[in-house]
């Protein structure tokens, strides 16, 4: 087909983005042109022709405080008046060290050793290499990783081994390494899921137990108990097997607590944070780990060391970012929003007409429920075309995973917003009762 070429001079930057832009997770074939956006502030979005959208979604649950907040948005400037960027081997900087401490105190005492990198996959990826290298250095053969069915953790060849195998990664699937898999947890393989981990744990051959403490984000904010994770991370440790936490879309609040596992009655041994770190200001990830870990690659041969980097890991304005992020999480303010929320949403949960909605749950502030459809559940159901797009035309950017709906907004909502998402969620079940 022959391409029509357009005159530069103009064309509206909209057009520029259809011309040249892959988005995405975007079929880009059969889905609606992206919205452009042009402004955010607080909760809202503003397009590029002027209508404003609340952001229930956190724009990929990672703007926790709310668009343009003024603390942030000045440290990152202050920041940039001193330094933009320097690289992180031999050299280092205030506001990662800063970073560094005061994370520190909000993570159980033991995880002091800070690893940063660029966004949530790497630091997965970070998380599984200590792990493998872990063994490694001490001259034990574990090579195999123990995940959840259903679990998302990313999407580079690491991070893709451990999270569910689907129509998602199917292409990819020869390259990747080997994983045992515990079903996702309901009310009737408890025991099983307990029994499984035991004989996969004393087998010796696990490097490590990676999950998404208490909700799988992906697999459409799926809950789990706490007390089946603890136990499950307990038969880990027991055994020696190394536990990571994904707290990248759990962490920061989103829960109801700073992270998911502070409900658990064990840590974990690695935390892996991104998303609401920077206050979704700017790329960042963090893999946390205790000092026995860091210990191992403690040597006089420099191989043995953890030998792993990005250019731009621990950048200084995103690390600015996430350190007046962080200290919002002092102020009483920010708790008083997340409990508001998570009260909002129950509340909505008992409102709500049952009979027009399934498998109802919230988490702190996150709210979920599926629709109705005669199509297979999951990511690929097609009422999430149907949904977005209801909702567009409502003024919410809500995104669904399939025929999921949630709702995760940032924390600075306040109860007329929420009013109006809910407002829009009932008319939304009518639509589809
Ligand atoms: C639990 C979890 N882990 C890891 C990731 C990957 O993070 P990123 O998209 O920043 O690479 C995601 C992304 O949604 C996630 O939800």
């Amino acid at each position: 087909m022959k391409v029509q070429k357009r005159p530069l001079f103009g064309m509206e930057w909209i057009d520029l983005d259809e011309k040249h832009v892959w988005h995405p997770f975007t079929q880009v074939q059969t889905e609606a042109s992206p919205v452009g956006i042009e402004r955010g502030e607080g909760v809202y979005l503003e397009t590029f022709d002027g209508r404003k959208l609340i952001d229930a979604n956190s724009s990929w649950w990672v703007n926790i405080h709310g668009h343009g907040h003024p603390v942030i948005v000045k440290a990152i400037k202050d920041q940039l008046d001193k330094l933009q960027h320097v690289i992180f081997a031999g050299m280092t900087h205030q506001p990662a060290a800063e970073l560094c401490e005061e994370l520190h105190h909000f993570l159980p005492n033991h995880l002091s050793k800070f690893f940063f990198s660029d966004n949530g996959s790497t630091s997965i990826e970070v998380a599984l290499k200590m792990a493998f290298q872990y063994w490694d250095n001490q001259g034990e053969d574990r090579k195999k990783v123990l995940a959840m069915e259903g679990a998302y953790h990313g999407d580079t060849f690491g991070y893709m081994s451990v999270s569910e195998r689907d129509l998602f990664n199917r292409p990819f699937e020869p390259f990747m390494f080997g994983v045992e898999y515990l079903p996702f947890p309901n009310a009737l393989n408890q025991k099983e899921m307990l029994q499984q981990t035991e004989n996969l744990a004393a087998s010796g051959q696990l490097a490590a137990f990676i999950f998404e403490p208490l909700v799988q984000g992906a697999a459409g904010m799926r809950m789990y108990s706490k007390d089946l994770l603890s136990e499950l991370i307990k038969i880990c440790q027991k055994h020696g097997v190394l536990c990571i936490a994904d707290e990248v879309m759990t962490g920061f609040g989103r829960t109801g607590k700073m992270f998911a596992m502070d409900y658990l009655e064990q840590d974990a041994d690695l935390v892996c944070l991104s998303k609401g770190l920077t206050g979704g200001y700017l790329p960042m990830g963090l893999t946390v780990t205790n000092e026995k870990i860091f210990k191992v690659f403690l040597d006089d041969e420099k191989r043995r060391g953890f030998l792993h980097g990005h250019s731009f890991t621990g950048n200084p304005l995103a690390c600015a970012s996430a350190l007046a992020s962080t200290r919002l999480f002092k102020e009483d303010k920010t708790w008083e929003q997340i409990q508001m929320i998570s009260e909002a949403h129950e509340s909505f949960i008992r409102e709500v007409d049952k009979s027009k909605v399934f498998n109802i749950r919230s988490m702190g502030t996150i709210l979920a429920f599926d629709v109705k459809s005669d199509k297979k559940a999951g990511y690929f159901n097609p009422a999430r075309s149907k949904v977005y797009d209801f909702c567009i035309k409502k003024g919410l950017l809500i995104r669904p995973l399939g025929n999921t709906v949630f709702v995760n907004p940032p924390y600075c909502i306040n109860s007329n917003e929420l009013q109006v998402i809910y407002d829009a969620l009932h008319e939304l079940l009518e639509e589809f009762a």
